[in-house]
């Protein structure tokens, strides 16, 4: 099975483990990147089956606004049943790198709002330690150089997503050369630096449930 294969295999596993746990009233937030996407259009056949979605990103609420799937702005809304997305890594203990595609912030508002974070990967981002994946860090547009020298102290080495600018207005730091021993407390650490608006650790608020696509199957690690 090809890369493809296997994000459309676990699409098709987080659609059969949330379909018993859908209700008229259920609000569920999505994700971005191309594994949300194949769960985007997976979900469309189940549109009837729940009330609505809370986007974590402009492009995967077109996408869902395409199929036909009512988008809700998170506001208005009482908290979210279920949160379904990917993720550029993962460990053991279902701590993630997340941000690859730049939409970390509302990932991680929505996922903090989310009773259940299901997190879908293929096998490629599964690692033993966080940080082989570059750190995604959104900041402020003025104080990019000020948040890249602080993140050198940190002993990660910053790149300038040049030419990116978040659905926030953000910008993206990318902190390579990282060997994240203890994610908790560098999420906080990073969180803390003045100008930082989030960073792409979901340590503190790890994934719930990891259906990882194998080329032995789909596995189910919680
Ligand atoms: C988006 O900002 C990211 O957090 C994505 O969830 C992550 O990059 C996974 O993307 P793919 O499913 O495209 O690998």
């Amino acid at each position: 099975m090809n890369q493809d294969q296997l994000k459309l295999a676990v699409a098709q596993a987080a659609l059969d483990y949330i379909a018993p746990k859908l209700a008229a009233n259920s609000v569920l937030g999505i994700g971005t990147g191309s594994t949300a996407n194949f769960f985007i259009d997976g979900l469309a056949a189940l549109k009837s089956q729940f009330k609505s979605a809370v986007a974590s990103s402009e492009a995967s609420a077109k996408r869902l606004r395409g199929h036909g799937i009512l988008v809700q702005d998170l506001n208005d809304t009482n908290g979210l049943d279920l949160y379904i997305d990917g993720a550029d890594e993962t460990n053991a203990n279902l701590e993630l790198i997340k941000g690859g595609g730049a939409a970390l912030t509302r990932e991680k508002i929505v996922a903090a709002a989310a009773k259940e974070f299901v997190c879908i990967a293929d096998e490629s981002k599964q690692v033993e330690t966080l940080g082989q994946f570059p750190l995604p860090v959104e900041v402020i547009p003025m104080a990019r150089e000020y948040v890249a020298r602080e993140l050198s102290r940190l002993g990660g080495t910053p790149i300038y997503r040049e030419g990116v600018i978040t659905d926030n207005g953000g910008l993206i730091l990318d902190v390579e050369g990282l060997s994240i021993t203890a994610p908790c407390e560098l999420e906080r650490q990073i969180n803390q630096i003045t100008g930082v608006i989030t960073n792409g650790l979901f340590a503190l608020r790890p994934a719930d449930i990891l259906l990882l696509g194998t080329a032995s199957g789909v596995k189910t690690l919680k």
